[in-house]
């Protein structure tokens, strides 16, 4: 089914300009950007949006980097679009990320992973509604 998930470009990644690069990744596998903007996050959004998060111990350190400089949020969609996006992205820890994924081409750390994704089609949603309103939503019809 056609899906929409969303997707962060870290502070680390927009830092090393592979703003274009990652999209490219996107794009090529049939995603579809439906939105997009550059934002820089402050603690209460990156603490809202890591909430289920609060209670880990690398959550202070996630919250820092993240507020530490601008992020590309996006929303994709496309064919199985959740899933397709995680396998483009890779294992959270590079380390485990297979060859040609965004985390093992890109990423150093667990901690400075280059993207984020969605994990399910009901936490897309949740975080598509947090960063974007209906109207910022393009549907693509072509
Ligand atoms: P992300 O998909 O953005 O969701 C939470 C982030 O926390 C994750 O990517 C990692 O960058 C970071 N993180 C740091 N340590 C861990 C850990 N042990 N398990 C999961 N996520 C971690």
């Amino acid at each position: 089914a056609i899906e929409r998930t969303f997707s962060i470009i870290k502070p680390d990644a927009v830092a090393k300009n592979l703003v274009g690069a990652i999209y490219q990744r996107f794009e090529a596998a049939g995603l579809k950007v439906v939105a997009a903007k550059m934002v820089h996050l402050d603690k209460a959004k990156a603490e809202g949006f890591y909430a289920e998060h609060s209670e880990r111990p690398f959550f202070n350190a996630l919250v820092e980097f993240m507020t530490s400089g601008p992020v590309m949020v996006s929303v994709l969609e496309g064919e199985n679009a959740v899933l397709r996006h995680r396998e483009i992205m890779g294992a959270t820890n590079p380390a485990d990320a297979l060859a040609g994924t965004l985390r093992a081409d890109y990423a150093d750390s667990i901690d400075e992973n280059a993207v984020h994704g969605s994990d399910a089609p009901a936490s897309a949603a949740r975080e598509i509604a947090y960063f974007f309103s209906d109207e910022e939503l393009c549907p693509r019809t072509r």
